[in-house]
């Protein structure tokens, strides 16, 4: 079989014609894999922009799924080569985002119960700043609403100039506006790890911000919130991300934002 993509979780397979397989690196649990299925197949029943969803397989004794092959690229490989477009595109992404926030009808995790595992979990944060965290996000709303919580433009295509929402894996239910707050903490601190130069870097920097900004101010607009309402949740989610597979760069910058951020709830 053709590899055909990489990502961190697993490798893309050309399967048939059409088809592609998502195969997950080994040791992905079948809970992970199968969640990923489940919510894009509902998705999918929906017709919702996702691409459609076939099998859930194992193959080489590794799990596997099998999805409609999408022809085309994603929203970071567009606005890299079309940057004039990235102020249209970012209130497309912040469309798409609120037109999947509805109730979801099966059981997945909870958003608040991982954002606690995960700071629970951290090897990095002292154990009074996590309980000042635990007993903030009891302080936060809730709600039932399907939040990919890795809403970002690597898991958007764009196929015939029509955005799909791939990668589901991460899919919990919360509060739409978590969701917002994860997307803003992963292009807010995100850092480049590629082999790039110090002009190269700026420049994406400084286009991924522009993004970034565009998208919250246009999300803001289609919901009629405020500002407050999505920083509030960005402490206890960065605090959470401090578990995640990220750089040590990308930690330092994390956890100091944690720190200063804390003192203002305790
Ligand atoms: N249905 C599809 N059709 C065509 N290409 C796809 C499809 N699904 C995924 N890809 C390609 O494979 C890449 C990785 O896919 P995906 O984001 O699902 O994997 P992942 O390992 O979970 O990624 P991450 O690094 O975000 O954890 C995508 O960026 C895209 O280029
Ligand atoms: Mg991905």
């Amino acid at each position: 079989m053709k590899k055909i993509g990489q990502g961190r979780t697993a490798e893309i397979f050309q399967w048939d014609e059409n088809r592609i397989l998502k195969l997950f690196n080994h040791g992905t649990k079948m809970d992970d894999v199968k969640r990923e299925f489940e919510i894009n197949r509902d998705l999918a029943k929906q017709k919702m922009p996702v691409p459609d969803v076939f099998d859930l397989i194992e193959y080489n004794n590794r799990l596997g799924i099998i999805y409609e092959q999408i022809n085309g690229q994603t929203l970071t490989k567009l606005i890299s080569s079309k940057p004039w477009k990235i102020l249209n595109e970012a209130r497309r992404f912040a469309k798409i985002h609120r037109k999947f926030q509805s109730k979801i009808s099966f059981e997945i995790p909870r958003f608040k119960v991982k954002l606690m595992r995960n700071i629970k979990t951290s090897n990095i944060l002292d154990i009074n700043l996590k309980n000042s965290l635990f007993k903030y996000i009891e302080t936060l709303p809730d709600d039932e609403i399907l939040c990919h919580c890795d809403f970002h433009p690597d898991n958007i295509m764009i196929s015939d100039g029509k955005m799909l929402v791939i990668d589901w894996m991460t899919g919990a239910k919360g509060h739409p506006i978590s969701d917002v707050a994860r997307t803003s903490v992963i292009l807010k601190f995100a850092v480049i790890h590629e082999e790039k130069s110090y002009i190269e870097k700026k420049i994406i920097n400084l286009l991924r911000n522009k993004f970034y900004l565009e998208y919250i101010k246009h999300y803001m607009k289609l919901s009629n919130i405020k500002i407050q309402d999505i920083e509030q949740w960005e402490l206890p989610i960065a605090a959470a991300r401090l578990s995640e597979d990220i750089s040590n760069l990308e930690k330092d910058i994390l956890l100091d934002y944690v720190e200063r951020r804390v003192e203002n709830i305790s």
